[in-house]
């Protein structure tokens, strides 16, 4: 019912920019090069005189630095002055720079949340203070305030990640039992469910008919979540199920629901002897595409990540909180409409698709797309088109 009312809700100038800034299907990773701030009819800077805060989680993610640089190019080319904080994963923190943000007159927030559980009271003053809130990536939970989201289709993220472990063990057709362990993310993260639920969509089949074996037997996302996403956090972890369990067995799998994780899984399964011809590591997935973790798989180390297009994202963002600080409709492109519940509302949400990423296919999604570059990944043209 939502939907529709939505969808009427158009204002023409703001489904112009949503769709500019949201070129094509998931695979092309463009967007960073269409006309930004062309969200008003007369093409002015729809942006001078205001300003966006940006509240952010930690520098020390390789994705967060790929949010502030893209979100801010946006907004800046829009004419916004672009205020950027970030928490550290720490949501008194990140409480407090949304009270200095709001309190020095910012027109718009756009907000990823250190802790989606705890950010409430935040959204209420902005609220009060007409300062215009675009939840980004994670759901800002029990707060009626949140009036658009863009995130990447959450669902799916995990659903690809469960996926490629079944087509890469081809557990269609051979008989197993295969050893998996499972690295899910924060349990303060809202995303992480879904990802946790998508990906046990694909696998759960197969832990019930026994091609798959979690000889840990920690298969609920409590057991298998790793606070703040920490790499150190999974890789203790991932050292105590290889020395309880695997003593005398092999895992041919890891279900890495991020590339951090993924990094502190396979530092923790190299410890013990894995990455030789004799003991090969084993199926490994991660999403966000961080650098570390492309040249991971490039080198044959991590076998597959999530392509989850920041650009796309930070764009729809961009036009989403330009739309609400002009005071026009926002209208979500019905391929990219989902609506999200935070215990209070259902938000109605950009949502990017996301695509497996692996060595059959890095180099064009990653440096044909353009979204990285081949000196990203420290290398020369010319050697990247070698190791393609
Ligand atoms: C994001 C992921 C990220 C994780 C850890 C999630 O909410 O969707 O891209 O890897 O948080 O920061």
């Amino acid at each position: 019912m939502l939907k529709k009312v939505l969808a009427v809700l158009l204002s023409l100038t703001c489904l112009a920019a949503l769709f500019a800034g949201c070129s094509g299907g998931g695979s092309s990773a463009a967007g960073g090069s269409s006309a930004a701030g062309g969200s008003s009819a007369g093409g002015e800077k729809t942006g001078e005189g205001k300003t966006i805060g940006i509240a952010l989680t930690s520098k020390a993610l390789a994705r967060t630095n790929l949010d502030s640089i893209y979100l801010t190019q946006y907004l800046e080319e829009m004419g916004y002055e672009v205020m950027i904080q970030y928490s550290e994963n720490d949501v008194a923190v990140q409480n407090s720079q949304i009270e200095t943000m709001v309190s020095s007159g910012i027109d718009g927030l756009i907000v990823s949340p250190s802790d989606g559980t705890a950010l409430a009271g935040a959204m209420e003053l902005c609220h009060e203070n007409d300062v215009k809130v675009c939840d980004y990536d994670a759901l800002i939970m029990d707060s009626e305030y949140i009036e658009y989201y863009a995130t990447d289709n959450l669902f799916e993220v995990g659903r690809c990640q469960g996926q490629y472990i079944v087509d890469a063990l081809d557990l269609e057709n051979e008989t197993g039992p295969f050893n998996l362990e499972i690295f899910a993310g924060s349990m303060t993260d809202n995303n992480a469910t879904y990802f946790f639920d998508g990906a046990m969509s694909a696998l759960q089949p197969y832990i019930d008919n026994g091609k798959l074996v979690v000889q840990s037997g920690q298969v609920t996302f409590a057991e298998c979540s790793t606070e703040k996403w920490n790499a150190a956090n999974a890789q203790t972890r991932a050292d105590t199920i290889l020395s309880t369990y695997y003593s005398d067995k092999r895992v041919d799998a890891c279900l890495t629901q991020n590339d951090d994780l993924a990094t502190g899984v396979i530092s923790a399964l190299k410890s013990v002897g894995y990455g030789t011809a004799d003991k090969p590591l084993p199926v490994t997935t991660g999403q966000d595409c961080n650098v570390s973790a492309i040249k991971s798989i490039i080198a044959g180390e991590q076998t597959s990540t999530v392509f989850k297009d920041i650009k796309e994202l930070a764009r729809a963002a961009s036009n989403i909180i330009d739309c609400m600080v002009n005071g026009r409709e926002v209208v979500i492109p019905e391929d990219k409409l989902g609506y999200y519940n935070n215990n209070v509302v259902d938000v109605p949400t950009y949502q990017v698709s996301p695509m497996v990423l692996d060595k059959s296919n890095w180099y064009e999604l990653i440096i044909e797309s353009g979204f990285y570059t081949a000196e990203d990944l420290g290398m020369t043209e010319e050697e990247a088109k070698a190791a393609a």
